[in-house]
């Protein structure tokens, strides 16, 4: 069987390019974004498969005007939001995620978020560096604890399910927002608020873990972010534009909300810089799923949907 022909527009962990390259017929294009998309466009002709980032759009243009050899893009994240799945459906062209293997990852960094906002890591940080530490006092810092607290977690998919895992061995209650409730074996207690209002009053810290989507487009607002209890904490891992930011921001200097910790922006990397100037933000760089072991795995889940589709198999991260 030939193998898959695929066009890796984006730069890989040398690692994943390797299991790539043993795999595949790949041709590597590290700097497509910062080229024109004709030359993309150009280099896939006669290839089965475009490699992408989330960071790199695939809208309505680009996939219409993919050569006719282009049967799949796949792209190295879970989210798919920069992706056009209508256009690619009526293209005939598969989709291909990398969902499952970064939700560990992206878990334990929406509970190093959690506490990072919580116990006021950004300005402990800044106060130790800064070297301006005078030493233990009973009135420095203090933070709140998770323990006893309750996490709303808005999209209870694989990743919110696992921040929810997490959250309980801290002594969390969990209730979640989702437009359906979840069967009991995997809301596992967990209470299902149909009304946003509703669940955005009943709980001490949120966790926004769903795709960004026309619905979930700006859906924490100035007016939802009044639901709030006073004194909550925010905590984003799924896509910036899901938080209004000129609402969040104005809630965390009015002190509304305690503390947020953000590891995605609206226009990354270039987010808000007001976010910069407060303390009780607590900002990563969409390290998400960075670790050496779910970027590994991103690679092979596409590599193995590549090769079910040249066996002419449906592969399990097919999402079109
Ligand atoms: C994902 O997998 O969606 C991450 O946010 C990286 O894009």
């Amino acid at each position: 069987m030939k193998p898959y022909s695929v066009l890796v527009a984006c730069q890989l962990p040398e690692a994943v390019e390797r299991d790539l390259a043993s795999a595949l017929d790949v041709d590597f294009m590290p700097d497509a974004r910062q080229r024109p998309v004709a030359e993309l466009v150009a280099r896939l002709d006669g290839r089965d498969a475009l490699l992408l980032l989330a960071m790199t759009p695939a809208d309505a243009a680009l996939i219409e005007a993919l050569p006719a050899s282009v049967k799949a893009i796949a792209t190295y994240s879970v989210g798919l939001d920069h992706i056009d799945l209508a256009a690619a459906r009526k293209r005939g062209i598969a989709v291909l995620h990398t969902p499952d293997v970064l939700t560990d990852a992206v878990a334990e960094t929406a509970l190093l978020l959690l506490l990072g906002a919580a116990r006021r890591a950004t300005e402990s940080i800044d106060l130790v560096r800064s070297g301006a530490w005078q030493g233990w006092t009973p009135t420095q810092l203090i933070g709140v604890e998770l323990s006893g607290k309750t996490l709303g977690i808005l999209g209870m998919g694989r990743i919110g399910r696992g921040i929810a895992e997490r959250a309980r061995a801290f002594g969390m209650t969990i209730c979640y927002h989702n437009r359906s409730a979840l069967p009991p074996d995997l809301a596992k207690g967990a209470v299902h608020h149909a009304d946003a209002v509703e669940f955005l009053g009943a709980i001490d810290a949120l966790a926004i873990a769903c795709p960004l989507t026309e619905a979930t487009r700006g859906f924490l607002d100035a007016e939802r972010i009044a639901a709030m209890k006073p004194g909550a904490i925010v905590v984003n891992i799924a896509r910036g534009p899901v938080i209004d930011d000129d609402a969040l921001i104005a809630a965390l200097q009015s002190g509304h909300v305690r503390a947020a910790g953000l590891d995605v922006f609206t226009n990354e990397p270039k987010l808000d810089p007001r976010y910069l100037n407060l303390g009780n933000a607590f900002l990563l760089p969409h390290i998400g799923s960075s670790t050496v072991e779910s970027r590994r795995a991103m690679g092979r889940t596409l590599i193995d949907g590549f090769a079910a589709l040249a066996a002419g198999r449906n592969p399990d991260n097919r999402v079109v």
